[in-house]
């Protein structure tokens, strides 16, 4: 019995091994393709073709076609997510085998948040027509042009808004709106902690918190304890000299966009039925194998041990909250803030910036 045991768990071994041997040296793209016929109708766009922000380039590729559903944007500007990062440098590792390829990338776009004008549409759209401004998100956004299905994270932006700032609000804003909204179920008079107030994700999180009607804590530096005032927050922790873990201040709802503390830690924040939501964390170069993607699994064991409802986030496209956060931006109630612009051929020195973690809002890169 213990022969057959042991033989049966070397033969899976060696059939794990073969099989990642065979996905690994199989996993290519289309980049040698590409490289061998030059564009017919030729584009500008971020491509990476191997893992690493060395390896991203601005290439000439061929102009996407919208199909029946999908409407081609022109895009006019876009801007960069930790979640582009995760993609270019294949990290953490385990992103490459779950959804990235395993040797390199399997798509080589990059980019998902975009705003820009509709340059055409197919046979069976009908709520958007050529000339529209939209904003929105799609993988590959960062290029000249991009396809979106009309019914996926495409909205009219609002005449108002500048194409920089509509290109802000996709990733960001949403994940701010659906941590606050849907998993904090932040109400009135209710006591928010967030921590990474200055990023993307924590200056759209302040201000929704604030519009809620909740009293705001921001945990941020000392260079952006202005800028998370000016955001409406009641108060604002610097990090750098305080550990907001350490007081003796509870909170009814704590958002986690860095994940520097441990969930015992952010747990003795809240009452007994407190939520804390875990948005991300880690830098780019603390991604290892497995990066944030342990934290889900611990907090969702550690909340079936304790009263208060703990639990990571992943946030969802919407078309619905991407009208809204437009309205609410075109009503001056909340502002994007815009850190530094870049231009498409900079996309590397934006990348680099973002991935350093001190952004103070959005880096929006424009496209001419
Ligand atoms: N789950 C989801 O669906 C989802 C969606 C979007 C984003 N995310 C994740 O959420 C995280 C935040 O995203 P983001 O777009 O806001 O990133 P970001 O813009 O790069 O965030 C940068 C900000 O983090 C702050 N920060 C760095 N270290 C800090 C610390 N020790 N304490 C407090 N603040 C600190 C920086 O402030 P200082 O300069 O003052 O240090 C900076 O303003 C990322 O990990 C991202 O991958 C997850």
């Amino acid at each position: 019995m213990k022969r057959i045991l042991k033989w049966t768990f070397l033969l899976i071994v060696f059939g794990l091994f073969i099989w990642f041997e065979y996905a690994y040296w199989t996993s290519t793209n289309d980049c040698d393709r590409k490289n061998a016929a030059a564009p017919t109708n030729p584009m500008k766009a971020a491509v990476y073709c191997e893992y690493g922000l060395a390896n991203l380039k601005i290439e000439e590729i061929e102009k996407p076609t919208p199909t029946d559903d999908q409407v081609l944007v022109r895009v006019r500007a876009a801007s960069v997510n930790p979640y582009d990062w995760h993609f270019v440098e294949g990290s953490p590792k385990i992103i490459r085998g779950m959804i990235g390829g395993l040797r390199k990338p399997k798509d080589t776009r990059l980019g998902v948040d975009f705003a820009g004008t509709v340059e055409a549409v197919g046979k069976n759209v009908t709520q958007f027509k050529p000339g529209d401004e939209v904003f929105g998100g799609r993988q590959g956004a960062l290029g000249e042009y991009v396809c979106v299905k009309a019914d996926r994270a495409i909205a009219h932006k609002p005449a108002e808004l500048t194409f920089e700032q509509a290109a802000s609000v996709n990733i960001a804003g949403i994940t701010a709106l659906q941590a606050l909204r849907d998993k904090g179920n932040v109400q009135a008079g209710q006591k928010v902690l967030i921590n990474g107030a200055s990023g993307g994700v924590g200056t759209f999180a302040v201000q929704l918190a604030k519009i809620m009607g909740a009293d705001v804590t921001g945990v941020c530096s000392a260079r952006n304890v202005d800028l998370v005032k000016s955001l409406g927050a009641d108060h604002v922790i610097d990090y750098t000299k305080e550990d907001f873990t350490k007081g003796d201040q509870k909170y009814d709802v704590v958002l986690d966009n860095v994940a520097n503390h441990s969930l015992s830690e952010n747990r003795k924040l809240l009452p007994p039925n407190g939520k804390y939501v875990l948005i991300g964390g880690g830098g780019a170069n603390e991604q290892g194998w497995i990066g944030p993607l342990a934290l889900p699994f611990k907090a969702m064991i550690y909340s079936w041990f304790v009263s208060q409802k703990m639990g990571m986030m992943m946030a969802q496209t919407s078309q619905s909250d991407l009208t809204y956060l437009a309205e609410l931006i075109q009503s001056g109630k909340i502002k994007p803030v815009i850190d530094r612009t870049y231009k498409l051929s900079e996309t590397k020195d934006a990348m680099a910036y973002l991935e350093e973690g001190h952004a103070r809002g959005k880096v929006i890169i424009t496209v001419d």
